[in-house]
């Protein structure tokens, strides 16, 4: 129970690695607000993890659900200690092709959303006085440049500097902001990836989840469970001293 009497926000959580923070979360202790775009899947959600789960209907991109879906999660659980901005949306295709649709949605949700967010958590908990924990859920995409993958990489890339500014400016309020950058992890998110680079690289479904599983130095695409003790770590008293950081949680598939 190391986050017993805690109460957290997690975006994106009706589905994949969110909804399995959420999961872990209960399991510690805190009270979590599922928040997503998904108004059904979030509700459905919440209610199947019972007690001490509340499901939070949020667009990350609107400011004005920002800050309704902020004040209801505050409450229904009385304050806000941790916020994990988990909320993402990904796509693939040559640069010659990028359209300003896709770059202005991606940053739309993966940049603005994480700012946006981040600024209505350290709101509530600069004016509550007791600090708290920002997680940013970043990428190993966000280390690199990919050859399909320019818009995420860079959206990926702003999370990890934000994540550095904000996490410095907000020191002296007592709130760590640090972030995960996970590799490739099972779930519908790479079975939406997998469907691209079968159409972008003329491949069959699937196979290149089997390669970029296989080629993980731990042979074997990451699960939504292989990152929850990052996400707890950075919340308990034993991550106090740290902040402004970016954690790999990726099977050492960044490095290799
Ligand atoms: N799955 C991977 O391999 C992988 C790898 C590296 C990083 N990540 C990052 O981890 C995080 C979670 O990934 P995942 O695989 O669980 O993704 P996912 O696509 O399965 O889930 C994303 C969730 O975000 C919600 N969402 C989308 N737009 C939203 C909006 N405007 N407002 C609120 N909610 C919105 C979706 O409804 C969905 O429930 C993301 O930030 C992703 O970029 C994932």
């Amino acid at each position: 129970m190391r986050l017993a009497g805690k109460s957290a926000l997690i975006t994106g959580a009706a589905r994949g690695i969110g909804l399995e923070f959420a999961r872990a979360y209960l399991a510690e202790g805190a009270q979590v607000a599922l928040a997503d775009i998904n108004a059904t899947a979030v509700a459905e959600a919440a209610a199947r993890l019972g007690p001490g789960a509340h499901a939070v209907q949020m667009d990350v991109t609107d400011q004005a659900s920002i800050e309704a879906g902020f004040a209801q999660a505050i409450e229904k659980m009385g304050k806000l200690d941790i916020l994990i901005n988990n909320a993402a949306l990904f796509d693939a295709q040559p640069f010659a092709d990028i359209s300003r649709t896709t770059y202005d949605k991606l940053f739309a949700v993966n940049v603005a959303g994480t700012l946006f967010c981040m600024q209505a958590a350290a709101r509530h908990m600069i004016a509550r006085g007791a600090g708290g924990r920002i997680i940013n859920m970043a990428s190993q995409a966000g280390r690199r440049g990919e050859s399909l993958v320019a818009v995420y990489c860079a959206s990926k890339a702003a999370v990890i500097s934000l994540t550095q500014s904000a996490g410095l400016n907000l020191i002296p309020h007592g709130i760590t902001v640090n972030a995960i950058a996970p590799g490739v992890v099972e779930g519908e998110h790479w079975d939406h990836v997998d469907s691209l680079f079968a159409r972008y690289e003329n491949r069959p479904l699937g196979e290149k989840k089997r390669i970029v599983g296989a080629s993980v130095p731990f042979g074997r695409m990451g699960t939504a469970a292989d990152l929850t003790g990052m996400a707890i770590f950075l919340a308990t008293p034993e991550a106090d001293y740290i902040a402004a950081q970016t954690f790999g949680v990726d099977g050492g598939n960044w490095m290799a």
